[in-house]
């Protein structure tokens, strides 16, 4: 088969991931991979929904290919729209869901048979969506593909259970769903076996994770014993379910990096009861207090939305001045988007555009100044 297969990837790291699932799989399928669109048959997008913007982005990239190649829209997006993508996008030829990624390779075969080469317009009846699976396979992470030599990101949990208002996460990649611990190392054993020497562990909440027996902390220590592993890390912590116990075990873990994701999101106690965040600004602190103390050199950055339905500005100096009290190594800064589903949606979203993105603005420069002081490069 000499079909060539160009992906693109938006968003988060699971997508990123979910991306070289795909690639390991349509390999094992017998697909060539190209990293230029212009030399594929075949074009996938793996998109994201988080914001409007991000979907926005993929909208416009989808609408540049209508020289007759066989696209496929993938990832968060094509679970959010479903059939209706091929409604404002008619060149598309399938959406598939995150939890049915392992259909990508038979759905590419059965779309090409009505497509290529030359069949181009007996299109419509081959339009095929997938959005309906709840769990993946587990071997699907056992196929070898890592896009980097030294370095692999393995999936611990799929999904979120945590339903914070603003999030569509729950709604496009379900609940949360933890792999069992024995099947993560193994998929990490292959990956050292390959010659990676650091693995990132993933999960939108990862300190839920349980597999029953094994819960994240004993996770890390496990990890931190396997023989040709040099570094691990892991992405992304929900301060409700972080306690001293994760802090303990980062300082002990010789292999495990001092690095710590933890969104705050805001710094109002009034908002980020709205948001269902299931802390208070004092419980962050002191956590965050706990954390500096127990772990030397501790790296801290974090996600903020502005703007978020009601914000007033003595809610937005509380945030300002969380982050000028904190000094994040880094900030992710982002202004509110309502997204379809979410509780917050319900809510008028009625801070302006020139207030969101003055707070945007605000936020963004005095992080900047802090970084810079505290040398880290990567703030949005
Ligand atoms: N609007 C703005 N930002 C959002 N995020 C998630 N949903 C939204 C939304 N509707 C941000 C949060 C999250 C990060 C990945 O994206 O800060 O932590
Ligand atoms: Fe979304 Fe909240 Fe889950 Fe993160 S923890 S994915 S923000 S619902």
């Amino acid at each position: 088969m000499t079909k060539k297969v160009y992906i693109k990837v938006f968003g988060c790291q699971m997508n990123v991931r979910d991306s070289e699932v795909i690639c390991g799989l349509l390999e094992k399928a017998g697909y060539g991979l190209t990293d230029s669109p212009d030399k594929a048959g075949i074009i996938l997008f793996n998109t994201c929904s988080v914001r409007q913007h991000a979907e926005d982005r993929v909208w416009s990239e989808i609408g540049r290919h209508k020289d007759g190649k066989i696209i496929g829209v993938l990832g968060c997006m094509a679970q959010n729209y479903k059939e209706k993508i091929f409604e404002r996008a008619p060149n598309v030829d399938f959406v598939v869901g995150p939890s049915d990624i392992d259909k990508v390779p038979g759905i590419i075969t059965r779309v090409c048979r009505y497509k290529l080469p030359d069949k181009a317009h007996s299109l419509n009846e081959a339009k095929i969506w997938e959005t309906g699976g709840e769990k993946r396979t587990g071997d699907i992470y056992h196929t070898g593909f890592y896009a980097d030599k030294d370095h692999a990101f393995v999936v611990i949990s799929e999904g979120c259970s945590n339903y914070c208002s603003y999030c569509v996460v729950p709604y496009v990649r379900g609940e949360i769903r933890h792999r069992m611990s024995r099947d993560i190392l193994k998929e990490i054993e292959e990956a050292l076996d390959k010659g990676i020497t650091k693995v990132t562990l993933l999960g939108q909440n990862v300190n839920a994770y349980s597999d029953g027996e094994v819960n994240f902390v004993k996770l890390l220590q496990l990890v931190n014993r396997m023989k040709g592993l040099q570094e691990f890390s892991f992405i992304t912590s929900h301060p409700k379910n972080t306690a001293v116990d994760l802090f303990k075990a980062m300082a002990e873990l010789e292999k495990l990096k001092k690095y710590l994701h933890l969104p705050l999101q805001s710094g109002s106690d009034r908002i980020l009861k709205l948001m269902n965040r299931g802390y208070s600004r004092k419980f962050y602190l002191d956590l965050i207090e706990e954390y500096r103390k127990i772990v030397k050199k501790a790296v801290l950055t974090t996600d903020i939305i502005v703007g978020f339905p009601t914000e007033t500005e003595d809610d937005f100096r509380d945030t300002y001045d969380a982050l000028k009290g904190v000094e994040f190594d880094c900030a992710y800064i982002f202004k509110y988007s309502p997204r379809t589903h979410t509780e917050a949606e319900k809510l008028d979203d009625d801070v302006v555009k020139k207030d969101k993105e003055k707070r945007h603005k605000l936020i963004l420069e005095l992080q900047k100044e802090i970084s810079r002081r505290k040398k880290c490069e990567n703030t949005f």
